[in-house]
């Protein structure tokens, strides 16, 4: 019977998945998060423990930087203010150390993992929707089917510059939409301990509210797995006991 526990402690253990503090397998990520302290501009909030590399925080601030030699400007200028959100979900997406329920494996060329149904936090997908909507773009999907012949993404001759608000009526169409559901939107608000924020401050001795938000989805995997393990496990011993 002991020996049964023992297993059972075992097998649940092994069952459980480390979410917490991991890097993605993508382009520029480090292997595990590190302090990082010279990081630049938007990315410092992640500088006591980072994905991101130093130069990757600095080349997140560049138009056109050579992390994906994406073209912001491709319908037009986009305003500063719209500009700051890329810039700061380019920062949340290479330095943040708390993706780890929301990785997935991913079959690509350019990257092992991504992102997928990241909740997002109210104010976060509004404020940027709100300070993009009056911008211009020809895709909906910024993840596919621009023309790269160039060396950076252009529209394709048969698509238009719109509106971002003609393209995506509403900010949950933009959060979800354009980087193909890496994003989730919820109506969740911050401090509420259920969705991520890309914009937070950690002056004053805060911390990084997204580190409870990740344990929270981790503990809720892990004991789902636990659960679906344990049950295996408990179906041959009863079994071995009504014989
Ligand atoms: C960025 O810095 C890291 C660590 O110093 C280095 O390994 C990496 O190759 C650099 N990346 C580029 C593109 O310079
Ligand atoms: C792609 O861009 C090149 C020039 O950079 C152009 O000649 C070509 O027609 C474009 N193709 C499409 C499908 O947009
Ligand atoms: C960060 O602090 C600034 C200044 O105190 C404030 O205006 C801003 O709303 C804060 N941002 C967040 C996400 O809490």
């Amino acid at each position: 019977m002991l020996r049964g526990a023992l297993l059972l402690a075992w097998v649940l253990s092994a069952a459980s998945e480390n979410y917490m503090d991991v890097c993605l397998d993508g382009k520029h990520q480090k292997v595990d998060p590190g302090p990082e302290d010279d990081l630049h501009g938007q990315c410092t909030p992640w500088k006591e423990k980072s994905c991101c590399f130093t130069n990757t925080s600095q080349e997140a601030h560049k138009d056109q930087s050579y992390l994906y030699n994406f073209n912001w400007d491709h319908c037009g200028i986009m305003s500063p203010a719209c500009k700051t959100h890329f810039v700061q979900d380019t920062c949340f997406y290479e330095c943040s150390p708390n993706l780890g329920p929301w990785i997935q494996k991913v079959d690509s060329t350019w990257r092992k993992e991504r992102i997928l149904d990241v909740p997002l936090c109210k104010e976060d997908c509004e404020g940027w929707y709100n300070d993009c909507k009056k911008d211009y773009t020809c895709m909906e999907n910024w993840h596919k089917g621009w023309n790269w012949t160039s060396g950076t993404n252009q529209c394709p001759i048969e698509t238009k510059c719109r509106l971002v608000s003609d393209v995506f009526p509403s900010a949950r169409d933009f959060c979800e939409k354009i980087w193909s559901n890496s994003y989730k939107y919820t109506t969740s608000v911050r401090g509420s301990g259920v969705c991520m924020q890309i914009w937070f401050n950690v002056t004053n001795g805060r911390v990084n509210p997204n580190v409870a938000v990740a344990k929270r989805y981790a503990d809720r995997l892990n004991s789902a797995g636990s659960l679906q393990v344990g049950l295996l496990l408990l179906v041959p011993l009863c079994l071995a006991w009504a014989i």
